[in-house]
């Protein structure tokens, strides 16, 4: 973050103003998730049918589910709210979350989350795209973000990170913040981002749970890694 780049270090400084500004008023202002790990696995085993299966994709238009482990507690339950209040448009979502209350998206998210994504020590983050030099100083050069509200990106399918940011852009999701930043993107830019995003490591996951689409036995390897 220290190390200057010219004409990259003056719009990142601007960058950063302009997004403490904006921080101030919300990330900050949350608690630490709570949520019982235990009552979230046992109430989002349907949720497995797409979150928990490596490589799913959503249909029409056809893109990858979303990586959730490894995401922070605090988005995820602000994003189950999302669909379910409709301030992200997705049907699937929608019914998904609709019939869950708040107690139930806190537990999930939990769940889900496992553990959050953390930079290794003394881990260096590279040198992101121009077009992602802004987005880095909320999701992190290394594209773990810096506050519990903002999603991590590190490791996320391209594909899904070019349609979140398209959805964005033309207000199928209405968070006011990624509205204006997304606005200016090009779909070049959004492609280039989304390529540096999700190389890194670590990075999230999709669910690792002892369970398969049609609920088979588990396999002894994912058995021993639910918590
Ligand atoms: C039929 C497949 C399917 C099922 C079942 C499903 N999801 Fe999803 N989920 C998706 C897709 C596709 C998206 C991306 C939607 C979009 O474009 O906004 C998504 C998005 C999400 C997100 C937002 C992730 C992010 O990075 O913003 C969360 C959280 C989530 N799902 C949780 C759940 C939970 C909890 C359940 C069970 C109650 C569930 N999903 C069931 C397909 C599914
Ligand atoms: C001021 C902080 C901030 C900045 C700067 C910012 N974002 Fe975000 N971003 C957020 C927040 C908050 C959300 C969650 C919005 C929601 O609830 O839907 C988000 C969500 C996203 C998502 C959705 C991830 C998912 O899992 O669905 C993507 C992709 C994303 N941002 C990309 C970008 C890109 C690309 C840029 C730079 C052009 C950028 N963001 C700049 C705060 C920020």
């Amino acid at each position: 973050m220290l190390r200057g780049r010219g004409s990259r270090m003056r719009t990142g400084v601007a960058g950063a103003a302009l997004v403490l500004a904006m921080i101030s008023g919300t990330a900050m202002a949350q608690n630490a998730p709570t949520g019982d790990a235990v009552r979230g696995k046992a109430i989002s085993y349907t949720c497995l049918g797409c979150h928990g299966i490596d490589g799913y994709k959503n249909a029409y238009p056809m893109y990858s589910v979303p990586k959730l482990e490894g995401q922070h507690a605090d988005y995820l339950a602000a994003a189950l709210k999302g669909y379910r209040d409709g301030d992200r448009s997705h049907l699937t979502m929608h019914s998904q979350a609709s019939t869950l209350s708040d107690q139930d998206i806190q537990d999930i998210a939990v769940y889900f989350a496992g553990q959050p994504l953390a930079a290794p020590a003394g881990a260096k983050p590279g040198t992101p795209p121009p077009a992602a030099a802004l987005c880095t100083s909320c999701h992190g050069a290394d594209g773990i973000s810096i506050a519990p509200t903002y999603p991590s990106l590190a490791g996320q399918h391209p594909d899904y990170i070019v349609r979140a940011i398209d959805e964005y852009k033309k207000g199928g999701r209405k968070n006011p913040i990624m509205k204006q930043f997304a606005g200016n993107l090009s779909d070049a830019d959004a492609q280039v981002i989304a390529a540096y995003f999700s190389k890194l490591q670590p990075g999230l996951k999709t669910e690792s749970r002892p369970y398969t689409r049609f609920g088979e036995p588990a396999p002894a390897a994912a058995a021993a890694k639910s918590p």
